[in-house]
């Protein structure tokens, strides 16, 4: 770490060969969505809420930093996202979006925050992108959001959709449960994203649904489909970071553990206890001359 953070910032982390490749643009922005799709390249999504691990996330190339309200649940020990409020919210969109200098910043609409009306979705939007320097938002729900939908875009504010299970509506669907699944659920699924879609979605996150369902949504979609535990045929993948990483004792079966920073971190701080401890640190190397 630096002596004095605050008389020394942050310089970029060194980018990944992944984010260096010429075919990765240098900064990634909504048009890239689209061609992303038309070319058949995967997208990736993380999500951040600060800017330690958003400047990480950035420079290893992922192409989409989602602060989801996940926060809730992830980071301030809520059971889950539905107390988040859009001033808990904004001071990490605006973390993640001074840190990320490459990927597209996405933040969350919050719960009540958005669904009474277009008129209240573009209020909050707004501070989403002015105070929080978001460059886009996401907000839950089919065809009942194409209003929402369509007076952001048309005010110059990309919006993600999120279809199959959406975590606000958890008390309406009967807690964390597998969507999609009966005779017309791939017809009705695939017409709420049209509807994201006609409205002006630049993307449409699929969340918990049987992977064929997902494959028939993302066929029938310009735009382009993000899954979590919505199967391989997605356009790209999302996961929330400590799911990825191995931050939590657990990740839910869709997560791939692709790290155990959990026991990483814990055995670092196990060290430094004991270091302090036997007296072994601070050593002579670490302290200042007169
Ligand atoms: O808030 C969040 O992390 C999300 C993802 C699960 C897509 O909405």
């Amino acid at each position: 770490m630096t002596e004095n953070p605050s008389l020394t910032p942050q310089s970029p982390a060194p980018q990944s060969p992944a984010a260096q490749s010429p075919a990765r643009p240098k900064r990634f922005r909504v048009h890239h969505l689209a061609e992303a799709k038309q070319r058949g390249e995967k997208l990736t999504m993380l999500t951040a809420y600060d800017a330690a691990t958003a400047r990480v996330f950035d420079a290893a190339g992922v192409d989409m930093l989602l602060v989801g309200d996940s926060i809730g649940d992830n980071m301030l020990a809520h059971e889950t996202t539905i107390p988040v409020t859009v001033d808990e919210l904004l001071p990490a969109v605006r973390a993640v979006s001074r840190r990320a200098q490459r990927a597209l910043v996405v933040a969350d609409l919050p719960f009540g925050s958005y669904e009474a009306s277009p008129a209240q979705a573009h209020a909050t939007a707004v501070r989403m992108l002015k105070e929080g320097g978001a460059h886009a938002v996401k907000l839950e729900g089919g065809r009942r959001m194409a209003g929402q939908v369509e007076l952001l875009s048309g005010s110059g504010i990309p919006v993600l959709g999120h279809l199959g299970f959406t975590p606000q509506a958890e008390n309406m669907l009967g807690g964390k449960r597998i969507q999609g699944r009966g005779d017309d659920a791939a017809e009705r699924l695939a017409e709420d994203a049209l509807a994201l879609q006609e409205a002006g979605a630049v993307a449409v996150v699929l969340e918990m649904i049987p992977a064929p369902v997902a494959a028939r949504v993302t066929e029938v979609l310009r735009i382009p489909t993000i899954g979590i535990g919505a199967g391989v045929e997605c356009d790209g993948q999302v996961l929330v970071w400590l799911d990825m990483a191995g931050m939590g004792d657990w990740s839910p079966r869709f997560a791939r553990r692709f790290g155990e920073v959990g026991q990483a971190l814990a055995s670092a701080t196990q060290d430094y206890v004991a270091a302090v401890r036997g007296a072994q640190y601070p050593g002579p190397e670490h302290s200042y001359d007169q």
